[in-house]
């Protein structure tokens, strides 16, 4: 099926009352989780890979191509609707040389720009983006860290709703992450959301809202959050925790170097991996209330 641009799938979802996933892909084999699950749920989905945790010289030197060609094949199998995200790149080249290369969205990570610049480099990318065809993802607000012990809040600050219009006019974004209570990489505890906050934000903002941050999301806030404005949910390091705990139980086991790595065969690390991320985003697909809107 072809891509389906993301200002579309995301306006499915707030018709439908649900959120789509962002389940943020590393490789072959997790990508392949997040496909594999959209079609067993036929749930519409967002395929991409993120740039946060990326090597910046890696993603320079071929990498954007080469995570480019890998989602772009993986969407055109696809029988639900995808759209393909190239998140939070370091820089505007970079999610230019992204969309160049076949993500149908992008974001730039604008956490370490100074206002000024950072709305400068998001307005400069949507208007580019759109002459292509491609979507935008802007951020107001920036979350707070988790550091594996406490929540960093330096550097992090809340969106607020009465610069969220204004934001989005003078960007010309198709959808906004919001600053509300989440946390980036949150586990072992679930964030204390402000959902006034979202909701003034979602009235302003007149586009449809994203949350970062959807490992620490409780299943609890998950209708009032939908409801506020939310139709699109990140998730990455919950993922990553399930993929690896399968894949460490597999490489314990005795057998040959063929079989546990590359061969793609129910021995190889790597699939034990992606069989415990498939169930963890299809568990994820049910809440957020995505799984079966694709139709058959
Ligand atoms: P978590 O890793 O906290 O789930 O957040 C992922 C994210 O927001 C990617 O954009």
């Amino acid at each position: 099926m072809p891509t389906v641009p993301l200002p579309n799938l995301l306006a499915a979802a707030r018709e439908g009352g649900y959120a789509v996933g962002y389940f943020e892909a590393w490789d072959s084999y997790s990508l392949e989780a997040v496909v594999e699950a959209a079609e067993a749920e036929r749930s519409p989905v967002v395929l991409g890979f993120g740039c946060a945790m990326v090597d910046g010289a890696w993603l320079d030197g071929g990498g954007i191509e080469f995570l480019a060609g890998m989602a772009t094949h993986a969407a055109e199998r696809t029988t639900v609707p995808v759209s393909v995200l190239f998140n939070e790149t370091h820089t505007l080249e970079q999610a230019q040389r992204g969309v160049e290369a076949g993500f149908s969205a992008a974001m730039v990570d604008t956490c370490e720009m100074p206002e000024s610049e950072a709305r400068r480099v998001v307005a400069e990318l949507t208007r580019w983006a759109h002459q292509r065809g491609a979507a935008v993802e802007g951020e107001l607000g920036h979350l707070p860290n988790f550091t594996g012990t406490t929540v960093d809040t330096s550097g992090s600050h809340l969106t607020e709703p009465d610069e969220a219009g204004e934001f989005v006019r003078a960007t010309g974004v198709d959808c906004l992450a919001v600053s509300v209570g989440n946390v980036h990489l949150l586990e072992g505890n679930e964030a204390s959301l402000q959902l006034d906050r979202l909701g003034a934000v979602g009235q302003a903002a007149g586009v449809p809202l994203v949350l970062h941050g959807g490992t620490g999301l409780s299943a609890g806030a998950l209708p009032a959050v939908i409801a506020g404005g939310v139709a699109k949910i990140n998730v990455g390091t919950g993922l990553k925790r399930a993929f690896l705990q399968a894949m460490r139980e597999a490489l314990c086991r005795d057998a040959s170097p063929h079989d546990l790595l590359g061969s793609h065969k129910p021995v190889d690390a790597a699939v034990a991996g992606k069989i415990k991320m498939r169930d963890e985003v299809q568990r994820l697909m049910h809440l957020y209330g995505s799984a079966g809107r694709a139709g058959s």
